[in-house]
């Protein structure tokens, strides 16, 4: 491997990081120098267990040789073409593999760099759907509360974390917001699908009545909450959405981002409720997180809908320079040969029981005030700290990390995304360092 050097200070001035307190981080950085299948290396030479695949997104573990490769014969054959009234193979051939994988009439993607390009993407699509059959009045968009949907304008108009929102105002006027689906009172320390909360999904007909159903061009939910902490769907609530969204008209979009690629042991978290949305928003697991790429799956009517003008017309006046980027199209491939060859979706289904019962294990630790899990993903709920002190969420991945374990915070939950190929030797590792740090904790 090649020896990376590390920042000096200058160095550490120039680079402005995401999502971070910087002068904090600064002093006492967080460096990774390498990854191979469960573990990064820090700069430390410490071994670390990825408990967040990166950040949802290396569902196949990492350096993935098969990837690496796809990605280096692409580099040297064609660095890059537009995608603009032009294309290389590749491209085709992996909107046809993922098409492929998609719930039956989803066969067409749209490429994008990343989820929250996806996201602004299908939002686009949606209006503009209703713009070509003539509905100009359908403009409005409905989020849910706890809703991450990355951070473009679009997504942030969408989404449910008041936090990520608070700063960039205002945001896309004609939205709305679903309430999340997360009831301690009701569900708490529930496996998988909880079986409260489907009559939520009934607040849709309230906007509805609200706004005039006429006026709503499309809902946005993740099917899975992801970093709003976890939340599966209360059973039915999925069901029941697609038929007030069918009643009146309105698309459904998925923000599959997270749950995408194997995360809940299926393709898809729609092939796995079997409920079938409009339009799928994809990315992270697209290329097992080695190179930038998002992407839209639109089923066959929003397709058919676009098609049906002159031939001549460009039909969407959207894209990106690097939608389906010749490397993100050789790496999505080599991805899905993979998940293939590796069963790495069947291998979640199998652990998904195995992790479950894990993640429940730590029920009656000091502070544990909810677990939840649906596939290979989990939260465990923390009590709150009294306004003003560091959350224990953080406070505990701190620890965890210092103990050799990525974890993640989100609000008050440590959050935790494995890559698939987890073994139960990692499983118990990680979770027995978690209930270490949390028994620890005041
Ligand atoms: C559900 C969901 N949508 C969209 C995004 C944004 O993706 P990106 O960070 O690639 O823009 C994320 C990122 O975590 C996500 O979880």
């Amino acid at each position: 491997m090649t020896v990376m050097s590390i920042p000096n200070q200058s160095e550490m001035e120039s680079y402005w990081l995401p999502f971070t307190a910087n002068r904090q981080f600064k002093a006492n950085p967080r460096l990774f120098v390498g990854a191979d299948g469960m573990y990064y290396t820090a700069a430390d030479g410490r071994r670390i267990l990825d408990g967040m695949a990166g950040l949802w997104c290396v569902n196949a573990g990492h350096n993935q040789r098969p990837i690496v490769e796809a990605i280096k014969k692409a580099a040297e054959q064609l660095d890059y073409v537009s995608s603009f009234q032009m294309a290389h193979p590749l491209a085709f051939e992996a909107a046809s593999r993922i098409a492929g994988i998609a719930p039956a009439g989803m066969d067409h993607v749209f490429f994008a760099n990343s989820g929250s390009e996806a996201v602004d993407t299908a939002l686009k699509i949606a209006r503009a759907y209703f713009r070509v059959k003539g509905e100009v009045g359908r403009t409005r968009f409905i989020g849910r509360a706890k809703g991450y949907h990355g951070m473009g304008w679009g997504g942030l108009s969408v989404a449910g974390i008041g936090r990520h929102r608070k700063d960039f105002g205002p945001l896309l006027p004609e939205t709305d917001h679903l309430p999340h689906t997360l009831s301690l009172e009701h569900a708490a320390f529930s496996r998988g699908q909880p079986a409260w909360g489907a009559h939520l999904a009934d607040e849709l007909e309230v906007l509805t009545q609200i706004h005039d159903p006429s006026s709503i061009a499309a809902v946005i939910i993740e099917p899975v909450t992801g970093s709003g902490g976890v939340l599966p769907p209360p059973q039915g609530y999925l069901e029941r959405l697609r038929a007030i969204c069918d009643r009146h008209g309105i698309l459904l979009i998925f923000d599959e981002v997270i749950t995408g690629f194997g995360r809940l042991g299926a393709p898809f978290a729609a092939t796995a409720f079997g409920v079938t949305p409009d339009l799928i928003t994809c990315a992270k697991g697209m290329t097992n997180g080695a190179v930038p790429m998002g992407g839209v799956i639109a089923g066959d009517k929003v397709w058919n809908a676009f098609m049906a003008g002159p031939e001549s017309m460009i039909e969407l006046f959207h894209g990106y320079t690097y939608s389906g980027h010749p490397l993100a199209c050789a790496a999505s491939i080599a991805t899905l040969d993979v998940y293939r060859d590796q069963g790495i979706f069947e291998r979640a289904a199998k652990t998904a029981p195995l992790w479950e019962e894990a993640a429940h294990s730590l029920k009656g630790l000091p502070n544990v005030v909810d677990i939840r899990n649906i596939g290979l993903l989990a939260a465990v709920e923390l009590a709150p700290r009294p306004a003003g002190g560091v959350a224990r969420s953080i406070e505990a991945a701190n620890l965890c990390f210092d103990a050799g374990v990525l974890v993640r915070s989100a609000g008050d939950a440590l959050v935790l995304s494995p890559p698939l190929i987890i073994s139960q030797a990692e499983i118990d590792y990680l979770f027995t360092t978690i209930t270490r740090v949390l028994t620890s904790l005041s």
